[in-house]
């Protein structure tokens, strides 16, 4: 890893937009300016007003430069929205060299053989990540540079969305003036800073419920095996409270809030919401209410996890439990009915992995933007393979080389 450089992650929500510089060196990801603002023009994960969604992204972008006192030219920015999905592939190549033994070229042939599976067309690949490699007959082999072999057989997991959200994503960052380093879904950006390797070994479900989307990333045996983005969040539960206390989005989302923080000494039955009342005055709901309307909503969003991690096949196999992330994972309740419906143990996630400027970004919400900083801080420079795809993005060829270089000693 170079000495100092800058890595820069733009995290561009449904709630909000949240920028971080930081500065990595051997060991440290050192946080030097970072500005969450409000989210607009998107809508559940994806872009929907190009000309809100700039002026958004500029306001965070220009707020973190000021503090970081850096220009950002490029930066690793997180994609959202369910038109994201995967699967995993096999590519299998013979080894090219006479000696037999296998070299980097040959793993980047065998990722791109992977490659040669049937997308739609109006799909995108995001990642494509190795999870494991056969060498003739050995597997579970995790780095083959260097053995000796005659068949090189590699298995991946191929991450793709939309190629009209990824485009309209990619203009948005273009028109403020920085370059994409590379797109990186949530989900696994997420999982850079909360779950540990131990977590990623014995199988994890990660899930990180964001304002409009909820994002579902399952590990395996070390990496990324499943991933998927539910079209719910939050806001839905905001929604659900604001129609249930004939109230605006904004009470409402009050009133979700001051439940979720309330003390075990506050634990009243009654709840009293500012601005709830005629004109504007504050008046007292009933606890139970609220919460058994939260409670329906976190259900149904469960029960789709729940169906997700069936369709994956690794239903029973994920002994890590369930890791809960996102601004959403702080709803009252969400973890308590996250193990009730889907009966595995739950645990709530925050970000960690950086240290400097973080008080702002030490909540669940932000694991995602700082996974993208920790993404960023694994990759390696694009241009040392000489592989530039459409406008300036990395090919996901290179992309799965910067990934598994990554993970090189
Ligand atoms: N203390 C809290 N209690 C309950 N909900 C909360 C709390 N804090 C934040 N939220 C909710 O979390 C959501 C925002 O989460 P987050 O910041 O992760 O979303 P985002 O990344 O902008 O959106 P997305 O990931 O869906 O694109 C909002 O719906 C907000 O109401
Ligand atoms: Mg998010």
């Amino acid at each position: 890893m170079p000495k100092d450089r800058i890595v820069a992650g733009i995290d561009i929500g449904s709630h909000k937009i949240c920028t971080i510089i930081s500065q990595v060196s051997e060991n440290k990801i050192s946080v030097i300016g970072v500005s969450s603002t409000p989210s607009k023009g998107i809508k559940k994960g994806v872009v929907v007003d190009i000309d809100q969604a700039v002026a958004a992204i500029s306001q965070s972008l220009e707020a973190s430069e000021r503090m970081a006192g850096y220009a950002v030219t490029s930066a690793f920015i997180g994609v959202d929205g369910s038109h994201i999905s995967s699967l995993n592939s096999k590519g299998v190549v013979a080894v090219s060299s006479s000696d037999g033994e296998i070299s980097e070229e040959d793993v980047a042939r065998a990722t791109e053989a992977a490659q040669a599976i049937s997308i739609p067309t109006s799909q995108e690949i995001i990642h494509v990540i190795p999870r494991d490699f056969i060498v003739d007959s050995q597997e579970g082999v995790k780095n083959p540079v260097g053995m000796s072999g005659i068949r090189l057989e590699v298995e991946t997991n191929i991450i793709y969305g939309s190629a009209t959200s990824l485009r309209n994503l990619t203009k948005c960052v273009a028109q403020v003036g920085v370059d994409v380093s590379d797109l990186v879904f949530s989900g696994i950006a997420a999982s850079q800073s909360v779950l540990t390797d131990t977590e990623k070994e014995l199988g994890t479900v990660l899930v990180d419920v964001g304002a409009g989307t909820t994002k579902i990333c399952i590990f395996e045996g070390g990496s990324p095996y499943y991933s998927s983005v539910l079209p719910i969040g939050g806001q839905n539960i905001t929604n659900d409270l604001a129609i249930g206390l004939r109230t605006s989005i904004e009470t409402a989302e009050k009133a979700k809030i001051k439940l979720s923080q309330m003390s075990r000494e506050e634990n009243g039955e009654e709840i009293t919401i500012p601005g709830l009342g005629a004109d504007g005055a504050t008046e007292s709901v009933s606890r139970k209410n609220l919460e058994e309307i939260v409670r329906v909503r976190l259900s149904e969003i469960f029960s789709l996890v729940g169906a997700e991690v069936k369709k994956s096949g690794l239903l029973g196999k994920v002994a890590g439990g369930l890791v809960l992330t996102g601004g959403g994972s702080e709803t009252r309740g969400a973890a308590e009915v996250a193990r009730s419906v889907l009966k595995m143990p739950v645990r709530l996630g925050a970000p960690t992995g950086v240290t400097g400027l973080i008080d702002e970004i030490v909540g669940p919400a932000y694991s995602g933007s700082v996974g993208l900083v920790i993404y960023g801080s694994k990759a390696q420079p694009v241009s040392s393979f000489g592989f530039l795809g459409r406008g300036g993005l990395a090919s996901p060829f290179s992309r799965a080389l910067g990934w598994f270089k990554s993970f090189l000693p």
